[in-house]
């Protein structure tokens, strides 16, 4: 008798382990349709048999990303709602083009642990730990061929060091991570944030909080 309850504590474990990020395909594939009118969990299928190769390409990186901007960084997706192929596949992928000191800003994945690898240039990479583990920076220098892992929900940055424009790619472990900027949804928001949840929040004065929402925040993803 007391191994069923354990046995079915372990089953529904694994059950919530298996279930805790996207759901496994249950067919070869499942392109998505883009219906803008329905609301699911996820994207509607393309019948199959209108399925061709094109639903697999996305030409979307052949092409720099434009830099020209605050950050001097473009993040260009290939999320699901720019390849729809990915659909129930639990995977996407992105690439990334730094200007000179370009920055890729504090930001999280909510959906998804991303692997990047540096092609060209110099990167300073970080992520830092949850609150249970003391928030922890784990930081490295990457040069061309370095690959790093920041782990879903944590929050990373990457940064050009380098003497030469730099270019990553970043795959990760969803059709749709997402990415929650942390200065924009700190400063951005319209309306605000009220200004006295900012100050105590950051222990400054609400003309630094002022200072702080009247700016622009980019979005370059
Ligand atoms: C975090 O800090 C606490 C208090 O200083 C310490 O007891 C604990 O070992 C630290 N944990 C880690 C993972 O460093």
């Amino acid at each position: 008798m007391k191994f069923l309850p354990t046995s079915l504590l372990i089953l529904a474990l694994a059950i919530a382990i298996d279930f805790a990020f996207d759901l496994s395909p249950l067919q070869d594939f499942c392109v998505a349709i883009n219906d803008p009118e329905v609301f699911v969990n996820g994207k509607f299928r393309k019948d199959p048999k209108q399925v061709t190769a094109d639903d697999f390409l996305f030409e979307g990186f052949r092409y720099p990303g434009n830099t020209a901007n605050l950050l001097r960084s473009k993040v260009t997706p290939a999320f699901v709602h720019q390849s729809q192929g990915l659909n129930t596949l639990g995977i996407s992928i992105a690439r990334i083009d730094f200007a000179l000191g370009g920055l890729n800003p504090p930001h999280t994945h909510p959906r998804g642990t991303e692997i990047l690898v540096v092609t060209e240039g110099t990167l300073l990479v970080g992520f830092v730990t949850s609150n249970q583990l003391n928030n922890t920076l784990f930081t490295k220098v990457l040069y061309k061929g370095d690959v790093f892992v920041f782990p879903i929900g944590l929050i990373h940055f990457q940064l050009n060091i380098g003497k030469t424009p730099a270019l990553a790619f970043a795959t990760l472990s969803s059709q749709n991570p997402d990415f929650i900027t942390i200065a924009n949804v700190v400063f951005r928001l319209k309306p605000p944030i009220s200004a006295d949840v900012l100050t105590k929040a950051f222990q400054v004065d609400k003309k630094v909080v002022d200072y702080l929402q009247a700016q622009f925040w980019y979005d370059n993803n």
